[in-house]
């Protein structure tokens, strides 16, 4: 058996993506009910952080506890990654002490470079290119509020950036419709557009995205790396802020999502993130938690 990586969501088949939903919503209900796992006694996660995060650290870590392991916090500050160790040397070592690694990193590059050396199984984080361990929450979420997103219409609203890409690799796994509505020069990567052209579309007016949506989500306009952009992004997305107005062109019953943070009044009003009626961003934090340790589950499970 290989190794299992978990570096975008096409690293799962379709079948594979939808047992890990479903365990994830079993894991939930066990903790729900006081029932713990301990499929990770004496496991160590290696966790390589070069950005900030507050749910993917806590929700590996407080993971991990839960099931009898334990997590390792790696700052490039605090490393020789940071001193200029190549990723390949880092790599053998620390996949020779750990059982797992995860990463969140810029280039997305240095996440394939790593599990191409590691032994063990290696998580995106999430890169300058994805966010695939975000995309098993808010999937997770569709599903328990939802039911199936299959043949639903999905709106990306804004930034073509990572978070649109992993929605991008969704829409082609769980066969839904994929509308991203952002400006002119802030699109999504080509190929992936192509690649999943039967699902996707990419229009430039969000009223155009939204319009008989059953699921509408949003993410900041500058991500981590992009602050210098910050106020030549917000001129560009001005008129891309998901508010009410917005989603009353959506169906009835849709859903908002956005994978937090937020900043209210920019990509997002506050009167909807705050709307329990149609904005789920609590649940979908929580569902990072029981994703991953699904995820987590399956690699262990599907490694030598
Ligand atoms: N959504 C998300 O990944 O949040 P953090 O940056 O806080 O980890
Ligand atoms: N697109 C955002 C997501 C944060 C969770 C970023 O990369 O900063």
């Amino acid at each position: 058996m290989a190794i299992r990586h978990f570096l975008t969501l096409m690293d799962l088949s379709a079948e594979e993506l939808k047992h890990i939903i479903e365990r994830a919503i079993e894991l939930k209900n066990l903790r729900r009910q006081g029932i713990a796992t301990d499929l990770f006694r004496g496991k160590v996660l290696g966790m390589i952080f070069e950005k900030s995060s507050t749910r993917t650290r806590v929700s590996f870590e407080a993971g991990m506890a839960q099931m009898g392991g334990s997590a390792l916090f790696l700052s490039p500050r605090d490393t020789q990654l940071g001193r200029g160790e190549p990723v390949e040397d880092s790599a053998r070592v620390i996949s020779r002490m750990v059982d797992m690694v995860m990463i969140r990193t810029f280039d997305h590059q240095t996440l394939e470079r790593f599990a191409t050396y590691s032994r063990v199984p290696v998580i995106n984080a999430l890169s300058d290119s994805y966010h695939p361990c975000q995309l098993l929450a808010d999937i997770q979420t569709y599903m328990e509020y939802r039911g199936n997103p299959e043949g639903k219409v999905v709106a990306w609203v804004g930034d073509g950036n990572n978070m649109c890409h992993s929605y991008i690799n969704a829409a082609r796994l769980c066969g839904f419709e994929l509308r991203i509505a952002c400006p002119q020069g802030y699109e999504p990567d080509d190929n992936l557009v192509a690649a999943g052209r039967e699902q996707v579309k990419v229009v430039h007016n969000p009223v155009d995205a939204v319009r008989g949506a059953d699921w509408v989500a949003t993410d900041v306009w500058a991500s981590m790396g992009q602050e210098r952009e910050q106020q030549v992004r917000t001129r560009a997305f001005e008129h891309f802020l998901v508010d009410h107005q917005l989603m009353r062109h959506a169906n009835s019953n849709a859903l908002f999502m956005h994978c937090l943070p937020a900043h209210r009044g920019e990509e997002v009003s506050a009167d909807l993130l705050e709307d329990e009626n149609i904005s789920v961003v609590w649940d979908e934090a929580e569902n990072r938690l029981h994703a991953q340790k699904a995820l987590m589950e399956f690699l262990q499970e599907h490694s030598a």
